[in-house]
């Protein structure tokens, strides 16, 4: 049996004919670029995201960069979140000017911690009386946002994050390029700060055939800028307002998205069912299964666990055809190119620590059963 981490393949045959259908009539229409396409994605997406406001783009690394400079953030600020994400969120604090700041995550669901953040904020900021803007008292650059993730596809504990940012005038990104779909209290995430976004990687719970984004919000103002800051700076054709970039989505990313929407909540829904196939398994077994917190619809972008003798597992399992990630080996405060920020080892020891545990196990929505039970025998064959 060979099973893979991802396979989109399966999926594609469900849905097959739906898609050649739109790619044939973007093809047929000859709008490529922007156009009644993505403009019907865009409010499809708000609507299932229930905000006023989507814009599609070519990235969830974008998709966060404009997301930052739509909110005025850029050099002299600082910009709070977690050392254990994908890169592009930490890329995109670096290319908007702004400093990232790291909070370790807690060790129960890999996101931020918020007692630490609250404890951090409280230690750090002052506020400054003439921006009423918190302010570093180390160093004083201006705190101006936090970018909780939803890792893995499990909400971040946004109450506590958004009374912290309403008593110290923070902005909250949302970073749900993992997380499509899942639910805060009830609420879709993306929905819920002053912005969300997302990224659409083919391998995401809802991806495109290459690259896409989306940024979600209830700011109209926002929105404007955002969609001149993705089409380089213009209202009209020649008229450009702004420096801006080529960050749109295509028309033929947006009709194959709008197929692939429609089957968003039921995909999740079978993803939901195969981590407690897992999780049933894998009851008795030494090993830290997700814990769904009581506030979160978890959609299980990733089904991770934490192992002993995680390396030499990841490996044996690659020799039996099972293939698993590791999301992430190593937390961005010691990667190489962030030594720059003035992170040591030691600093964020949760993430250090789960860094050296954390196993992706397979759980696309077409995974059986017998799969799971074939992974989860491999598993305990390794592990006695
Ligand atoms: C948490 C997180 N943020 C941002 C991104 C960036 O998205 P993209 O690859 O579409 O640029 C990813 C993608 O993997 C991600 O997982």
């Amino acid at each position: 049996m060979k099973i893979p981490l991802v396979d989109l393949k399966s999926q594609y045959e469900e849905i097959k004919d739906e898609i050649q259908g739109a790619i044939n009539r973007v093809l047929d229409s000859t709008a490529f670029i922007l156009g009644e396409e993505l403009a019907k994605f865009e409010e499809e997406f708000a609507k299932f995201c229930n905000t006023k406001y989507a814009v599609g783009t070519s990235s969830g690394t974008s998709a966060l960069h404009l997301a930052l400079l739509s909110l005025g953030i850029g050099e002299g600020d600082e910009v709070i979140t977690t050392p254990y994400t994908f890169t592009a969120t930490v890329e995109t604090i670096i290319h908007s000017g702004a400093k990232p700041v790291f909070i370790d995550i807690n060790p129960r669901d890999y996101n931020i911690d918020v007692q630490k953040l609250g404890e951090f904020i409280k230690k750090r900021c002052k506020v400054n009386s003439k921006t009423n803007q918190p302010t570093n008292k180390q160093t004083n650059q201006l705190i101006r946002a936090i970018i909780p993730i939803h890792l893995y596809g499990q909400p971040a504990d946004l109450d506590p994050i958004l009374k912290l940012a309403k008593k110290y005038n923070l902005k909250v990104i949302e970073d749900a390029c993992q997380a499509h779909g899942a639910k805060y209290k009830g609420k879709r995430v993306g929905s819920i700060g002053d912005i969300g976004c997302f990224s659409f990687y083919p391998g995401k719970n809802l991806g495109a055939y290459g690259d896409g984004g989306m940024v979600v919000t209830n700011d109209g103002k926002m929105t404007n800028k955002i969609r001149m800051l993705r089409d380089h700076g213009r209202r009209e054709k020649y008229e450009h307002l702004m420096v801006g970039y080529n960050y749109r989505l295509d028309a033929l990313q947006a009709a194959i998205l709008r197929v692939k929407l429609k089957y968003l909540d039921e995909w999740n829904e079978k993803r939901r069912k195969n981590a407690l196939i897992y999780n049933e398994l894998l009851k008795d077994f030494d090993v830290i299964t997700p814990y769904e917190e009581e506030y979160a619809r978890h959609v299980y972008h990733l089904y991770v666990i934490r192992i002993k003798r995680r390396n030499e597992i990841y490996k044996f399992l690659q020799g039996k055809s099972i293939f698993c990630g590791i999301h992430y080996p190593l937390p961005l405060h010691l990667q190489k190119v962030y030594h720059r920020l003035g992170y040591k080892k030691g600093d964020f020891p949760v993430a250090e620590e789960c860094a050296k545990e954390v196993i992706s196990l397979p759980i696309y929505p077409e995974l059986k059963r017998e799969e799971i039970e074939y992974i989860v025998e491999t598993l305990k064959e390794v592990s006695e």
